[in-house]
């Protein structure tokens, strides 16, 4: 039993390694992995046993009226270590281990709106469900996957939801090569439909091939049926219609408005119809404009303005 309204809070207190959080997120290779902080890995609850009586009151008819009895349940611990291994199992990558809501950075008015939607929809989420997801639209290096990574981290470790991260043509290519195995597509789509949460980042990225096209629409319609909530990020602009293009007839396209065409490609077209509409029915759209600055570049800017010369060229005055 996990239930998303047991807390794992337990002896972390005020710790200075994880806040209080009692576990830690670190990066591991490619991989974002979680662990039990130190602080919390002798539990002072149950005693290390993992679980303890608690005491239930219930009233079972007007004649035998209300008794109290004990019963065995999952201490915080268990549910703790239950929620760090599913965390490990999402397949969050390594770069965004840090990355959490508290810590993102909004430059634009369209980026604190889409921290507000993932977080609402983090702390909303309904076990129960239906849940209604979220995509989120823009250029590179604006803190999608960062969204994204901390809303999982939130579901995963606070809530106990069940989630995957995929990178769209990283699936493809999984998908791919398991067929030079002998494996089928499903055996590798089935557990992703099924997942409570599932994050696909990268949307609309590939060749846009039929297998592609068909692998996506599977995975799309199988969780639709299900009422499954289905996460997305992508770099194509969710506009029904290219707004700044005219397509009069007789219109030339020149090389710029060609261009311009390419640039502002809609994720609509590079999806198709179908998966689009399902979208919208599925989730919340954000898109953040395409002058948000790119976080990658000015770190590596600050990073390299920061870092002290070469040992030979220091003054020695
Ligand atoms: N608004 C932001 N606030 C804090 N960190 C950010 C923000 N946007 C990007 N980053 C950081 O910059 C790096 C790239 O961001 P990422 O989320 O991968 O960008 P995207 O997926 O939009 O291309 C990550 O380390 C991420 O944590
Ligand atoms: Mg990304
Ligand atoms: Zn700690
Ligand atoms: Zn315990």
């Amino acid at each position: 039993m996990d239930r998303g309204d047991m807390g794992i809070k337990g002896s972390g207190g005020a710790c200075g390694v994880c806040g209080g959080r009692t576990y830690v997120i670190e990066r591991q290779g490619d991989r974002a992995h979680a662990r039990i902080c130190a602080c919390s890995a002798e539990c002072s609850v149950c005693g290390g046993r993992g679980h303890l009586l608690v005491q239930r009151e219930e009233t079972f008819s007007k004649k035998v009226g209300t008794r109290k009895y004990e019963v065995l349940a999952p201490c915080a611990c268990t549910l703790r270590t239950k929620r760090v291994a599913r965390y490990n199992e999402v397949g969050m990558p390594g770069v965004v281990a840090h990355a959490g809501f508290d810590n993102f950075r909004p430059a634009k008015p369209e980026q604190d709106r889409a921290r507000s939607v993932a977080m609402h929809f983090a702390h909303h989420f309904d076990k129960a469900g239906p849940n209604k997801g979220f995509v989120l639209s823009g250029p590179v290096g604006t803190g999608k996957t960062h969204l994204l990574g901390a809303t999982l981290a939130h579901l995963v470790l606070e809530v106990g939801v069940q989630a995957r991260y995929v990178e769209i043509s990283l699936l493809y290519a999984t998908i791919r090569r398991g067929f030079q195995e002998g494996r089928s597509g499903g055996e590798i789509i089935g557990p992703l439909s099924e997942v409570e949460v599932l994050a696909i980042d990268e949307l609309g990225k590939g060749r846009g091939s039929p297998f592609e096209m068909e692998t996506l629409d599977e995975l799309i319609a199988r969780r639709y049926n299900a009422h499954r909530t289905t996460l997305f990020a992508t770099n194509y602009s969710l506009a029904y219609e290219r707004k700044n293009v005219r397509t009069v007839s007789g219109y030339h396209a020149t090389e710029d408005t060609k261009h311009a065409v390419r640039e502002a490609e809609l994720l609509r077209e590079r999806v198709g119809e179908r998966i689009y509409s399902r979208l919208c029915e599925m989730c919340t759209f954000v898109e953040l404009p395409k002058d948000t600055p790119d976080r990658r570049h000015a770190r590596q800017e600050m990073e390299s303005r920061t870092q002290p010369p070469p040992a030979g060229m220091r003054a020695s005055r």
